[in-house]
């Protein structure tokens, strides 16, 4: 996907998410990580830091601790929510057949990630503290 990379902000560079890592993004330093990539087989997915169970709620719980231990899924750490890195689906726990909802990243010619829409860089959807 082209990137005009004059307005889409540098996030890091691809190499930083190895595969079966995650990375939390904190836009602005909020203090909160807003959305999260994950490298799943060497592909890069991004997905908002807002679990389907309880909309809005983040996910982590500490920064960038957003998979299963085995490093295959990403996890909600509030009640244990499994999703398909690649997919967000929901395939285990309270909101199995749920999606998380995708953050559409790109890489530039330099390897660095870049937002490909800038709308999320406002948070527009204030995010929940867990229950
Ligand atoms: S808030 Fe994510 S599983 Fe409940």
């Amino acid at each position: 996907m082209p990137v005009d990379s004059a307005s889409a902000q540098p996030l890091c560079h691809a190499s930083r998410v190895a595969p079966g890592q995650a990375l939390g993004v904190d836009l602005g330093d909020e203090g909160r990580d807003q959305f999260f990539i994950v490298n799943h087989q060497g592909t890069l997915h991004a997905w908002r830091n807002a679990c389907p169970h309880v909309d809005g709620a983040p996910m982590a719980w500490r920064r960038h601790a957003y998979l299963s231990p085995d490093g295959q899924q990403v996890m909600c750490h509030a009640h244990g929510a499994r999703f398909e890195p690649d997919t967000g689906l929901c395939v285990h726990g309270p909101c199995l057949g749920q999606r998380l909802t995708r953050v559409a990243i790109a890489i530039d010619e330099q390897g660095q990630v870049r937002l490909a829409h800038l709308a999320l860089a406002h948070n527009e959807q204030p995010l929940k503290e867990f229950p």
